[in-house]
């Protein structure tokens, strides 16, 4: 469970641009959510998803993941509870071109000392799953567009991170590959029991979620 007690976030804090992109959030996410950040552009998505996935600091408020406030942690602290318990994907692929889909999506499994075997079995479990199995051997630039965002998400679920924040996942892909994209999205997080939160505005991804959280101007409307 994530919870978000008083979250402020200020960009340009006390000079005369200062924009107070998140305004006292008060947030939990339970286990197992499959939920999105939904609001106009500029509302403060990404900047919430970003603190939650502890890669942005916020100026006060505390975030409890699993009970341990995240705001406290050091610099190296924050990439390691990344590395551990979070993936991300997002608008861009972001996939390593001179790797192999296959090497692609053991990545992080590799960087936290998965042994050969068992990701070796993983990368196929998640690659059936999402189905790019028969794309293992290639690289990255011989996939389309929303063959290479499954690769993503693969690379992002294969470690098994207790949340994926998602942002904008679809931006770049037409309605089909989208609407793929979020189904299988859905079937992992109802089989392996993930939390995913997104943050879009694809109405595709609107239909989909259990849940939606309402910015609006940095506040929770909803
Ligand atoms: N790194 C930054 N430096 C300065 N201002 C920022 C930064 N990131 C975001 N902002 C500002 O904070 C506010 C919230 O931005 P954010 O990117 O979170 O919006 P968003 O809801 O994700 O928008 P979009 O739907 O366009 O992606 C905006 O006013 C934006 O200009
Ligand atoms: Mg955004």
């Amino acid at each position: 469970m994530i919870q978000l007690k008083n979250i402020q976030k200020y960009f340009f804090k006390d000079d005369p641009r200062e924009i107070h992109a998140l305004q006292d959030i008060n947030l939990t996410l339970e286990d197992g959510e499959f939920s999105l950040m939904s609001g106009p552009s500029g509302c403060g998505k990404t900047t919430l998803l970003n603190v939650i996935g502890a890669l942005d600091t916020v100026d006060s408020g505390s975030i409890y993941f699993d009970g341990e406030d995240i705001t406290k942690l050091s610099e190296d602290e924050r990439t390691t509870l990344r590395l551990e318990k979070m993936g991300f994907v997002f608008q861009a692929y972001n996939l390593v071109p001179v790797l192999t889909v296959e090497e692609n999506i053991g990545f992080i499994m590799r960087l936290r000392g998965f042994d050969k075997n068992s990701i070796a079995k993983r990368v196929r479990e998640v690659a059936g799953i999402l189905e790019i199995e028969n794309k293992l051997s290639f690289l990255p630039n011989k996939l389309s567009g929303g063959q290479q965002q499954r690769v993503a998400v693969a690379r992002a679920v294969a470690s098994k991170p207790k949340i994926i924040l998602a942002d904008e996942p679809t931006a770049n892909l037409d309605s089909k590959n989208s609407y793929k994209l979020i189904t299988m999205m859905r079937e992992l997080n109802e089989k392996e029991g993930m939390t995913v939160v997104f943050a879009s505005h694809d109405s595709l991804v609107e239909e989909s979620v259990r849940r939606i959280i309402r910015l609006n101007d940095g506040k929770l409307v909803d």
